[in-house]
């Protein structure tokens, strides 16, 4: 291959395959529980597939500095323990009823048991990245999980509300984009590099995560459920205003503007369809121009990498802020 040629999925795959898979190992043994429910709850999610995007970035970041050690297998499954911690929160907060094309886990075990679950998730978590014996992993990964939890609690309180880019912004980079930017900077960690790389790698991720979340605001306004394997329409009918919707808001009639805040507000859409919705939200270009936001961060990802040595490792990193936008699922 030569040095600037793209990598290709294929590539990339077998590149991570064995990582990926010991991760999947790592995840199994250690979400057995005394209770049950948790063991179930923490394999029913496993077993629902899932893009193991994190494990992969964390997995990528070790790499580029030549890290092959177990502590990337360790903290990978950390930080996919995490991410299904927070789904099992995020499904009860929303209602929703599926993920992963299978019914919800709230929907099979019940909100309590669920609450339960994910924080027995979260303490598992953290149990196997003290195994790093790393004070900077750990504090981290405590500032993660609060600016995660505070993302869902800012979220929550402007439900049904019209924001503006900016406050949206600051919430999904707490809910999403800390993550992705975690897991760059725990590879990093790991692999030895310089404070100036971390914050380097860290700035990839955050941009990166900021693009996944945009994509996935604007998959839920039109991809279908079969593809997405969850609920579509919901942040709408959970009263989230999205990228898109905030930028329509900016644009449209006040007529049309009263008809979104409506369905924000009621929380239903109520005297207006899904498609009716979608009609505005095209109207004014608005999804055309979140995914084109979506853009910019994924090109702000890569641009945050350029000066890193070309390397297997980089092209792959180069390659993911596409997939990210260019994503069905
Ligand atoms: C879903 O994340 C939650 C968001 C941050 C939008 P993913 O889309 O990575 O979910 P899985 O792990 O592939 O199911
Ligand atoms: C992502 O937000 C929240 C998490 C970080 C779990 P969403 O509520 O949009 O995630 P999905 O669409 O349910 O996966
Ligand atoms: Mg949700
Ligand atoms: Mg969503």
């Amino acid at each position: 291959m030569s040095a600037t040629s793209p990598i290709t999925a294929q590539s990339l795959f077998d590149l991570l395959r064995d990582d990926l898979a010991a991760i999947e190992r790592e995840f199994g043994r250690e979400t057995v529980a005394n209770a049950r429910a948790i063991t179930d709850i923490g394999e029913y999610l496993r077993g629902g597939g899932g893009k193991r995007i994190r494990p992969a970035l964390l997995l990528l970041a070790a790499k580029l500095f030549g890290y092959e050690g177990r502590g990337a297998i360790r903290l990978g499954a950390v930080v996919e323990i995490i991410h299904t911690a927070t789904l099992v929160h995020d499904d009860i907060i929303d209602e929703a009823e599926t993920r992963r094309g299978r019914p919800a886990a709230n929907t099979q075990w019940g909100n309590a048991k669920c609450v339960l679950a994910g924080d027995w998730l979260y303490m598992q978590a953290f149990k196997i990245a003290v195994q790093e014996r790393n004070f900077r992993i750990l504090d981290t990964l405590i500032e993660l999980t609060q600016q995660m939890v505070e993302g869902e609690l800012l979220q929550m309180e402007k439900l049904g509300r019209c924001i503006n880019v900016s406050e949206h912004l600051d919430l999904i980079f707490r809910k999403t984009a800390c993550l992705f930017s975690v897991c760059m900077r725990l590879g990093a960690i790991l692999g030895g590099a310089s404070e100036e790389q971390q914050e380097r790698l860290g700035e990839y991720g955050r941009n990166l995560g900021l693009a996944f979340q945009i994509v996935d605001d604007v998959l839920d306004l039109t991809a279908s459920e079969e593809v997405l394997g969850k609920p579509v329409a919901s942040d709408l009918r959970e009263g989230k205003a999205t990228l898109p919707v905030i930028l329509a808001l900016e644009r449209c009639t006040p007529g049309e503007h009263a008809q979104i805040e409506r369905v924000l507000c009621e929380r239903e859409l109520n005297g207006v369809t899904h498609p009716e919705i979608l009609a505005i939200l095209q109207r004014y270009g608005a999804l055309d121009a979140a995914t084109e936001r979506a853009q910019q961060y994924a090109d702000a990802a890569r641009k945050a990498i350029c000066s890193f040595p070309d390397s297997e490792i980089k092209r792959a990193l180069l390659w993911a802020p596409e997939f990210v936008v260019a994503r069905r699922k």
